[in-house]
């Protein structure tokens, strides 16, 4: 048979991995429930137009990454490339903007084809909140510090946290004209994607990561000089309100981020040590959004964050700490099939007791069993033979003192509980 192996860009999570995303979803969903952010889970692909109409027409990922395809119906569907569209969509489909403020979070995977390399895939999983209603600085603040403080519990790694304003309906077209008068004078040098950029979606040139490019958006005119007062005292407070919770953004300019969708405040935070592909998250307010779907207008503030980088950043050190509590805490070791047999009845009780027991069926010898029980972080083993079983007994060894001591069977559940709880 061929080597069989997983589509390029994706991954498999194995048992031996599993428990770190197990522990690190944990702590999303204890955070934002902290947070008052209630968990939304939406379909893995929704009609193309969703994405289309909401990250943008002249986007790397509407332009080149979407895993879009047509249904045995016809339609147009696409793999979510991100949960912002999708969260705006559910929201009006079932009228939850009535009651605002609406604060919701998710988490699972996303489609992007990209070219995969050290922290970009192309079946990815983000976790993110979107709080939909609040116009002010405080909702913006907020978003902020749940993805700082997500960060600072599971990783080790310095974050660095980047803000910028991308300025509203009423200042954004000046700027937009100056940048594009711009990006004109110069057009000779740009890339040919930013030239071709520069007629559908010219802010996003400033997004451009190609070398030829870096010049000409370095001399670009900056956003800051173009905000109007509402943007600017907007700005004002957010990044006094990060600062009066201990957070410092630093203001960059450069972040104007890859979806068209946003306004004013956009952020990014980024970790040391992860290469090129080092942003952990990205986010920003999006006023604009819910009227684009033909919904009411609606203000909202949202952020996303990679749990792969997130892991990534985390480190082995952390990767210890994150497994919690182990897979095995009590080993059930046989001698022979009439004792496994025995056992099977007493494994399940002890199962149905809340502890985690479980046997090796394949009756290998006794010392390998109790090896592999140990590196399962088994900290009990239940040893039963031909003997033991005639006397109504079990032989009770200590894991870590190496201790043995026979124990009635009817007593065994009891025995066991009081060493796991010493
Ligand atoms: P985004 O910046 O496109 O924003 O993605 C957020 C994060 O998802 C990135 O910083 C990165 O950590 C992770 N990510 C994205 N693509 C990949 C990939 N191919 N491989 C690994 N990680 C990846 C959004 O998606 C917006 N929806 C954020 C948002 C929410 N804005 C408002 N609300």
């Amino acid at each position: 048979m061929d080597k069989r192996t997983a589509p390029r860009g994706t991954f498999d999570i194995l048992p031996t991995d599993s428990n770190r995303w197990l522990a690190l979803e944990r702590a999303v969903d204890e955070l934002c429930a902290r947070f008052g952010y209630g968990e939304i889970r939406t379909p893995i692909f929704e009609s193309t137009d969703v994405f289309v109409r909401t990250i943008g027409e002249g986007t790397d990922i509407v332009d080149k990454e979407m895993y879009t395809f047509t249904d045995r119906g016809g339609r147009s569907m696409t793999l979510r490339p991100e949960f912002t569209a999708p969260t705006a969509r559910a929201a009006l489909e079932h009228n939850l903007l009535q009651n605002l403020p609406l604060k919701v979070y998710y988490r699972g995977p996303i489609f992007r084809y990209e070219r995969p390399q050290k922290g970009r895939y192309r079946q990815s999983h983000q976790w993110g909140a979107e709080c939909f209603g609040v116009a002010g600085p405080q909702a913006d603040a907020e978003i902020i510090a749940l993805g700082m403080e997500l960060i600072r519990r599971e990783t080790l790694a310095d974050v660095e946290l980047g803000i910028n304003s991308m300025g509203c309906d009423v200042c954004r077209p000046a700027y937009r004209e100056a940048v594009v008068a711009h990006l004109k004078d110069n057009a000779t040098t740009l890339s040919e994607n930013s030239r071709e950029r520069l007629s559908r979606n010219p802010l996003r040139v400033l997004d451009s990561k190609d070398p030829s490019d870096r010049a000409v958006i370095a001399t670009a005119p900056r956003v800051d000089s173009y905000l109007c007062d509402a943007c600017r005292e907007h700005f004002t407070a957010v990044r006094a309100l990060l600062a009066s919770m201990g957070i410092t953004p630093t203001v960059d300019p450069k972040i104007v981020r890859g979806l068209d969708y946003y306004t004013r405040t956009v952020f990014e935070m980024s970790a040391g040590g992860l290469g090129t592909q080092n942003a952990l998250c990205g986010g920003g307010r999006y006023d604009g959004l819910i009227a684009a779907m033909g919904g009411p207008a609606t203000p909202a503030v949202g952020l996303a964050m990679g749990m792969e980088r997130l892991l990534m950043a985390a480190g082995p050190r952390r990767a210890e700490s994150l497994n919690g509590r182990p897979r095995t805490e009590v080993a059930f070791v046989a001698l022979d099939e009439p004792s496994a047999r025995s056992l099977v009845p007493i494994l399940h009780a002890f199962r149905r007791a809340g502890i985690s027991a479980d046997m090796d069926y394949t009756l290998r010898k006794v010392d390998k069993q109790i090896r592999a029980a140990g590196q399962q972080g088994a900290r009990v083993a239940v040893i039963l033979g031909n003997d033991e079983l005639a006397r109504g007994e079990a032989t009770v060894q200590d894991l870590t003192t190496r201790e043995r001591q026979r124990v009635k069977l009817i007593e065994l559940e009891h025995d066991v509980k009081e060493r796991l709880a010493r």
